[in-house]
């Protein structure tokens, strides 16, 4: 644990990140610090105080809200349920991976890793493909809006964004009650007699969580599994020779190239850890892309790349405690079957000049990652 020049403090021991991140009574969320430096909130041209998904969705609850959102929404990510829909997302990337084939060259990011999670997320509310430009925007703006809104432009791309999208959830919300689906919003609005209702904001921060939490990530984690296979010809040679070993080499991704670098965390009171005093209301980095190359936890070749390492599912990546991410499964799926399909159809496939990573601190990922085809003969 290491205090900086700032106030802030900061960890990449394995040990202490896991337990600070089990630790929600002590360690906090910042959404709901009592002291913040900046006021977060952000109100529509009405005066209303727009719901922001990161901030007041259960990502940034405690008990006993966190458990009651939270189980709303975890049927729809259980080992069965993301079962049934490996089909469907390997079939989306055969449909999505022929049309690529038809040219020479490609995007790795734009054309293919964008299109999976935001396909599977749409799928989650019964949406069609129209809104599918819409969901990108709103969920590459929450997804870069976690490092911080840093100017004027940026802030009012992000207020308008919360408006379009509490728009349209709750023009859904309204939909699904006068006819519900087999979908997430139709099982909200029914479950809601059961148990305590949720409240039209829960469902829209509920509804924007999975947007801002399942998009970005997930599309790093695509882009860099696809850079790791292209970029490391024994890697590709391993994988094409024996396909078993992709969800092993996508948890090795998760570990040594995190799409989520670090997590923030506030001091609920003042805490003392090995040896450091931390006061009340300090921030405290969680840095998971240190901890994932602890040698205490992953040895000495900690900073390599080994796709058979029997523990890389130890990485910190989907973080820990009570918010351990519930689309973990789903993401693993969805970068397995990605890798699994583009490299049955395109085994010669190679990196193009221009690629680019994201300017961001806590998504790491690529923005644009060109590929190409051998020409043959
Ligand atoms: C929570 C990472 C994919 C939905 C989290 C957390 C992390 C994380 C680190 C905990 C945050 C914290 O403790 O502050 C990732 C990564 C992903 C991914 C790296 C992809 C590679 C997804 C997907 C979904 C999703 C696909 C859903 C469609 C959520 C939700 C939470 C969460 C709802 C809040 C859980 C809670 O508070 O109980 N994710 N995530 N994530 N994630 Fe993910």
């Amino acid at each position: 644990m290491v205090r900086g020049s700032i106030g802030a403090f900061a960890t990449c021991d394995h040990a202490m990140a896991s337990a600070i991140l089990s630790d929600s009574k002590r360690f906090g969320s910042f959404a709901v610090a009592k002291h913040k430096p900046i006021d977060t909130t952000v109100h529509d041209d009405e005066g209303r105080r727009l719901i922001v998904p990161m901030d007041d969705s259960f990502l940034s609850m405690d008990p006993p809200d966190h458990t009651r959102l939270r189980r709303m929404v975890a049927p729809w990510f259980s080992p069965r349920a993301i079962r049934q829909r490996t089909e469907t997302i390997e079939a989306m990337l055969e449909e999505i991976l022929d049309e690529l084939g038809r040219r020479g060259g490609w995007d790795a990011v734009n054309d293919l890793s964008v299109r999976v999670p935001i396909r599977v997320i749409a799928a989650f509310f019964g949406i069609g493909e129209d809104n599918y430009e819409d969901f990108r925007r709103w969920g590459g703006i929450i997804g870069t809006s976690v490092d911080g809104i840093r100017t004027m432009s940026d802030l009012r791309d992000f207020r308008r964004m919360l408006i379009e999208m509490r728009d349209f959830f709750n023009d859904l919300i309204v939909k699904r009650t006068a006819e519900p689906g087999d979908d997430l919003v139709s099982f909200m609005v029914q479950a809601a007699p059961e148990g305590e209702p949720l409240t039209g904001d829960e469902m829209i921060a509920t509804c924007g969580v999975l947007l801002g939490a399942g998009f970005e990530t997930t599309v790093n984690l695509i882009g860099n599994c696809i850079l790791t296979v292209l970029g490391h010809e024994d890697v590709r040679q391993r994988l094409l020779s024996d396909p078993d070993l992709i969800p092993g080499a996508v948890e090795e991704v998760l570990r040594w190239d995190a799409p989520v670098q670090y997590l923030l965390r506030v001091t609920t009171e003042p805490v003392t850890m090995a040896g450091v005093d931390i006061p009340a209301d300090a921030p405290v980095f969680v840095v998971v892309a240190g901890a994932n190359r602890d040698p205490r936890v992953f040895g000495d070749d900690a900073g390599e790349l080994d796709i058979t390492r029997p523990n890389s599912r130890k990485h910190l990546t989907f973080g820990d405690g009570i918010h351990l991410c519930v689309g973990a499964g789903l993401a693993r799926i969805e970068a397995a079957a990605t890798l699994r399909v583009l490299l049955r159809k395109f085994p010669d496939l190679q990196l193009a000049d221009g690629a680019q990573r994201r300017p961001t601190r806590v998504v790491r990922g690529m923005t644009t990652l060109p590929v190409r085809q051998p020409v043959a003969g």
